[in-house]
């Protein structure tokens, strides 16, 4: 069938679509109900239905003849070792590992937290908290304690699951004491600990409750799956808002499992036997649906990769993995090939390697540059497929969808909507726009299934956050418009959310850690254009009188305390301090006219500005600093 004729049906027959979607999963009871509400009026994904998403994963492969298939290839190249695991061993791995779990006390609808590099063994905690229906929680590495802390405290885990390091380039960063600080902000503290110890660091255990992983796994004895609901969740992900406190993502099993074997094959065009590589930490949206599950669910075989895009040790790292590991399918971020870009410009690197298995090459996570999506195509000769999606969602929203055969590709659009997305532009009051009338990017409700079904424990936050401002619709927090062929183009976020390397970022939350800080009168945290990492935040700071001396060590201050408080990854590194902010007469800073200036694009002076002066103030000290491409280019 074609894009055209299965999108029709899925908005005009919507449950009948579905309900033949589903029946290509393997459930213990079919559901009885493919759509309904609950009590609240929030929309629910296969009621009734009875599954294992681990089952699915693993079992159900060894038991339908792919046992020596691999599943999961890891090739890491900090530590230059590659292990394979075929669905057989990853599924006697996992059912050890939950056996242990089990042992420790965690029961279906127990709540794990994991913090730990991409290497299988987080693979193997995800996997074994959902054979027992235990709800994960995984948490990125880059993030520092006090962003563990929270989440620590808001899933209240039974079990923290970590590595005794990572591994940056060459610098190991010993997590345990991560860990432990975290542990002493909050008042959850877990029975347990369990750590994975890495030849490169040991973390010492001092505790009963500090268990080593490969000790207590001996004897541990393999855990069946156990019967979960369509509606139990699988995991929380949380991901930023526009405050301080992250947005606990649900993913349930039934919606999820039917999400991932449908876009594997209608997005990515991968079937099972072949494989996909999803270069992405495990702790973001992207490796938990195409890394872990997606391709475990579909038969596939899953590259999880433990490095960077350059310096482990070259630019050439990633056709290195390609040609090594016959991936057809790979998938990462803009910020990734910009960084080959940048040093290998002529691609000598990839004509060294034999990409002939290759097929599609995506990307996602932020906009992707006109200039990176040329030199993609042009080096690779294949096609540079961008699509857009949200954690929220778990799979893609808008894609050109290669399974129904890929159509003309347009450079900075990122497709048509995927089937089961009625994808539509509005204006702030409300109106739905025509083709290239730019507004705000909401969806009608349902969404589709996989995605959110509510916030952790906040069903509140969920309505409020996301379906509260046009009733009937899903506000996606992007801004962007649509042609005359229905092909979208996103043009960035309209909150205080930003991208940094593909990684989403709260500026609202960096702004409450720079007011904090004594010698702050007032600040706006700005994304301003990085040629590197996509944005960068900057903070625009107001001194109180009487603190002038404080200026000069301010943002060394400013960035380790930001550095301490979200992690490494929000790369805030620049502070400039100006007399004032410009403003609305009504008080409210004009943080997109200060993110204009820095990035040389065009603004009409805001009407409602309290005192035009303070635009040019901000001019001077934006040019004193070097701060924005406007003023280094
Ligand atoms: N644990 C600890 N620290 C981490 C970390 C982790 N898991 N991940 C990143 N960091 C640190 C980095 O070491 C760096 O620290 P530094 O300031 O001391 O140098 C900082 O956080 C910023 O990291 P990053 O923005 O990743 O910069 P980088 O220079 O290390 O690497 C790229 C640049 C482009 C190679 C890298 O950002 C990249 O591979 N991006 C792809 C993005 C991606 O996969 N996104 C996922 C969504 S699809
Ligand atoms: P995350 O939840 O981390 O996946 O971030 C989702 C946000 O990233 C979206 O709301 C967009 O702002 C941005 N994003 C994701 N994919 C794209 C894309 N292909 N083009 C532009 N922005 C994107």
């Amino acid at each position: 069938m074609s894009y055209y004729e299965e999108y029709s049906r899925s908005l005009n027959q919507t449950e009948t679509f579905w309900r033949e979607k589903a029946r290509s999963v393997d459930w213990f009871t079919f559901p009885e109900k493919i759509l309904s509400k609950n009590e609240k009026g929030l929309y629910r994904w296969f009621e009734g239905g009875k599954l294992n998403t681990c089952y699915l994963s693993l079992d159900f492969h060894v038991d339908n003849g792919r046992g020596d298939q691999d599943a999961l290839i890891y090739d890491s190249a900090v530590t230059d070792t590659i292990r394979k695991f075929t669905y057989k061993e990853l599924r006697d791995h996992t059912a050890r590992f939950a056996g242990l779990l089990s042992d420790l006390g965690v029961e279906k609808g127990d709540t794990v937290v994991i913090y730990m590099p991409s290497i299988p063994e987080a693979v193997i905690g995800m996997l074994a908290c959902a054979r027992l229906g235990a709800i994960h929680s995984v948490v990125f590495g880059g993030f520092a304690p006090h962003e563990l802390a929270i989440r620590i405290e808001d899933t209240k885990p039974k079990v923290i699951l970590s590595a005794s390091c990572g591994i940056e380039f060459q610098r190991i960063i010993p997590y345990k004491p991560l860990i432990d600080q975290a542990l002493q902000e909050t008042n959850h503290q877990p029975d347990y600990h369990v750590i994975l110890q890495r030849d490169q660091h040991k973390a010492e255990l001092v505790s009963e409750k500090e268990i080593d992983w490969n000790e207590a796994v001996k004897t541990a004895k393999p855990a069946d799956y156990v019967t979960v609901d369509s509606f139990d969740p699988l995991y929380i992900l949380y991901t930023s808002g526009t405050t301080g406190k992250p947005k606990g993502v649900v993913r349930d099993n039934g919606g999820h499992a039917v999400a991932m074997k449908y876009s594997m094959a209608a997005v990515y065009d991968t079937h099972p036997g072949e494989v996909f590589w999803a270069a992405s930490d495990v702790g973001w949206q992207v490796a938990h649906s195409y890394t872990v599950y997606g391709p475990l669910i579909n038969g596939s075989t899953s590259v999880l990769f433990e490095g960077k895009p350059i310096r482990t040790p070259d630019a050439g790292t990633f056709w290195r993995v390609m040609s090594q590991h016959k991936v057809k399918t790979f998938f990462t971020a803009p910020t990734a090939v910009r960084a080959i870009k940048k040093e290998d410009p002529e691609g000598k690197f990839i004509r060294k390697f034999d990409l002939s298995a290759l097929k599609y090459f995506f990307v996602a996570g932020e906009r992707c540059d006109i200039a990176t999506y040329e030199w993609a195509t042009k080096m690779l000769q294949k096609p540079v497929i961008d699509h857009w999606w949200q954690t929220e969602s778990g799979s893609p929203m808008l894609c050109n969808m290669a399974g129904y055969g890929l159509d003309k590709i347009k450079p900075g659009s990122v497709g048509k909507p995927v089937p089961g997305y009625d994808i539509q532009v509005i204006s702030p009051d409300g109106k739905i726009l025509g083709p290239n009338e730019e507004g705000l990017i909401v969806i009608r409700l349902p969404l589709g299934p996989g995605c959110l079904p509510t916030l952790w424990q906040d069903d509140e936050d969920f309505i409020n956050s996301y379906l509260s401002m046009y009733e009937g619709f899903y506000l996606t927090g992007d801004g962007g418009y649509r042609d005359e062929d229905n092909d979208f183009y996103i043009m960035g976020r309209i909150d205080d959310v930003i991208n940094v390397s593909g990684h989403r970022l709260s500026t609202g939350e960096m702004e409450e850690i720079v007011a904090a800080h004594p010698a702050v009168a007032e600040c706006a945290v700005v994304g301003i254009a990085d040629d590197l990492k996509g944005q960068r935040p900057v903070g625009f700071v107001v001194i109180k009188d009487g603190w002038e001396d404080a200026a000069e060590t301010l943002e060394d201050e400013l960035v380790k305390e930001i550095r301490g408080k979200v992690g490494p990854i929000a790369v805030f590194k620049s502070v400039v301090i100006v007399k004032r902010l410009p403003k609305t007469r009504s008080g409210k800073t004009l943080r997109k006219v200060i993110r204009k200036m820095a990035d040389g694009e065009e603004f009409k002076m805001p009407s409602t500005i309290e005192d035009p002066k303070t635009i040019d103030e901000l001019r001077q000290s934006m040019e004193q600093k070097k701060v924005g491409v406007a003023f280094t280019h």
